[in-house]
């Protein structure tokens, strides 16, 4: 069955179309970043606004990609949650619209259990169990993953979530929204030795993060500095910032894979994207023998691949799931251990 994804829970539109037999078709996306930029983070409004031009477009990209008719396509699976309220409203809307109009099932996909997931579509995927490190920008945990919606919560972040302190710090450096992608580049040509900022909670015996404190160290510093912050100063500060938050994200997933006996780490979410802390996790892996995977890069970040793996992945082990009810909710707030097996 062909599966069509959409995803639109923050400032990335992403559709995509997945074959449950033959694996991913097509796939396409609109990033708003440059739209937000201007205002230093994402403007939901804007945000619920730009999803609504891309959509079809985006829809009509991805068909021809992948040299297909609307009719081929036999569910729909959309991000209902969570996210920012209009914007995911958007992505039903369509899902549902279409749906509707050709008289197909839909289906509402957590994001966060898309993410989880996506490392599966890469070419070598990890089997279940694992323990996933799940790092983006409003989201932080470590979890158990038995199978496809069997998820355990080992720990999470007590207050920012990783993307939001590299976004947060990178901003106090001047480096512009997104941050993370640019206070990593800058990180590279910085001195480790400079700032020794805090690793909160590195050595808690549990599995949960804090990120706050962070950031408010980088405030510091940048505070009191003595006259202007040069680039090099920059440098040194992201390297200090960007050491500190890998060496607990790293130290905590170990803990995890000790703590659960399991020896594969699957990391997902956009954080997943960054070199520092691949590096590490990959020098952590070598010398801790277990085994870590990552998501293809493309799918690191916001897509609609991931959603349409999910959507088929369960509808795959129970077509029921998807319902012709095109009566739509979304769920901004969606604790991911809600979700039932597939
Ligand atoms: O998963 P994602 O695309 O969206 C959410 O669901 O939140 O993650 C976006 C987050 C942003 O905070 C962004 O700064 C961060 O991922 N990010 C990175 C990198 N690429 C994206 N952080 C550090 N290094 C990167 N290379
Ligand atoms: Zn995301």
């Amino acid at each position: 069955m062909i599966v069509l994804g959409v995803e639109s829970s923050c400032d990335e539109t992403g559709l995509a179309l997945y074959d449950t037999d033959g694996g991913l078709l097509s796939h396409a996306l609109y990033s708003q970043v440059a739209m937000h930029e201007q205002y230093g983070g994402v403007v939901p409004e804007l945000a619920s606004r730009d999803h609504i031009r891309r959509a079809i477009p985006l829809l009509e990209q991805v068909l021809d990609a992948a040299g297909l008719q609307r009719t081929q396509i036999g569910a729909i699976a959309y991000t209902q949650g969570p996210g920012l309220a209009g914007a995911l409203l958007v992505g039903a809307s369509v899902a549902c619209a279409l749906g509707l109009a050709l008289d197909i099932p839909v289906l509402g996909i957590h994001h966060l259990e898309g993410h989880l997931l996506s490392p599966l579509l890469a070419s070598n995927p990890p089997e279940f169990p694992f323990v996933a490190l799940l790092v983006s920008g409003g989201h932080t945990q470590l979890m158990r993953v038995d199978g496809v919606g069997r998820y355990t919560l080992l720990g999470e972040t007590l207050d920012d979530a990783a993307g939001e302190a590299f976004d947060k710090s990178a901003k106090l450096l001047g480096l512009g929204y997104p941050g993370g992608p640019a206070i990593s580049r800058m990180a590279e040509f910085g001195d480790p030795l400079a700032y020794k900022l805090p690793r909160p909670m590195l050595h808690t015996k549990d599995f949960n993060f804090s990120f706050s404190g962070l950031k408010t160290a980088v405030l510091t510093v940048v505070k009191n500095h003595p006259g202007a912050v040069c680039d090099q100063d920059r440098a040194n500060i992201a390297r200090g910032f960007v050491d500190a938050i890998v060496e607990v994200l790293v130290a905590k997933s170990v803990n995890a894979l000790r703590h659960t006996g399991l020896k594969r780490l699957v990391i997902a979410g956009g954080v997943g994207a960054n070199t520092q802390l691949r590096a590490a996790l990959n020098a952590a892996a070598a010398r801790k023998h277990f085994k870590v995977y990552y998501p293809e890069l493309e799918f690191c970040t916001d897509n609609g691949a991931m959603i349409a793996f999910a959507g088929g992945l369960r509808l795959k082990h129970d077509p029921t799931q998807a319902s012709r009810n095109y009566a739509f909710t979304v769920r901004p707030r969606w604790p991911l251990a809600e979700l039932t097996a597939a």
